[in-house]
């Protein structure tokens, strides 16, 4: 069958499009990637996807609505079927959020609705928070939020910094976002209002506490 075509859009250093790379690497797995976008031309992304060979494009352009539109030109005329965001540091015009409604995901390093926006590791601490995480969501025109496909959690432990903690859930994400981009390339996911349903999937039985006398 053939697989699901996916854009990823970065910014940055790129390794959750590696993650999404090596997961993609295995032809068993449902989608493959088509295109990285990236807004700068200095992102390092871009190498990771020159040596897998993946097209990429970089669009350097200022104005929201012009990128929206020549990003949305480059993912159609590639067949893409899903838009990862991925490290990709520029608000979104909400046209191109529109258009791409239902077929857009995002990564953000908190357990979602907590700590959006660009800290969220340091605000994890600065809340006292004992558990922390990563979350992937379909996109919606405010920034962090929409309905939310899967999570993973980490502990916060007494001694770390923001550092020490954004490295523990980064470990994470390169499992989840993997994962999420396969249930939606299975057609596993029915999205009821502000929840996903996942066909055929279980919770874990584990619950965590934290701390461990
Ligand atoms: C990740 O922590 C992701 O959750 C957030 O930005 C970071 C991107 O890292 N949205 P990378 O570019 O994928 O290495």
């Amino acid at each position: 069958m053939a697989r699901l075509k996916v854009g990823v859009l970065i910014s940055g250093r790129g390794s959750n499009l590696q993650a999404l790379i090596e997961a993609a690497a295995d032809p068993a797995y449902p989608a493959e990637i088509a295109l990285v976008i990236s807004n700068r031309a200095d992102a390092q992304g871009l190498e990771r996807a020159e040596a897998a060979g993946i097209p990429r494009e970089v669009i350097a352009e200022k104005d929201r609505a012009a990128f929206a539109a020549a990003a949305d030109r480059a993912l159609r005329e590639r067949q893409v079927g899903l838009v990862t965001l991925a490290g990709f540091m520029r608000l979104l015009d909400t046209a191109f959020v529109e258009a791409w409604r239902d077929r857009m995901i995002n990564i953000h390093p908190s357990l979602l609705p907590a700590f959006p926006g660009l800290h969220p590791q340091r605000e994890a601490l600065a809340a006292g928070a004992r558990f922390s995480g990563c979350t992937v969501h379909f996109v919606r025109a405010e920034m962090d939020t929409g309905p939310i496909i899967a999570q993973a959690v980490v502990p916060v432990h007494d001694d770390d910094d923001e550092e020490r903690l954004a490295v523990r859930i980064l470990t994470q994400e390169h499992r989840l976002y993997p994962l999420a981009v396969r249930l939606y390339a299975e057609g596993r996911l029915k999205i009821d209002g502000n929840r996903v349903i996942v066909a055929g999937a279980m919770a874990p039985e584990l619950a965590a506490l934290n701390p461990v006398p």
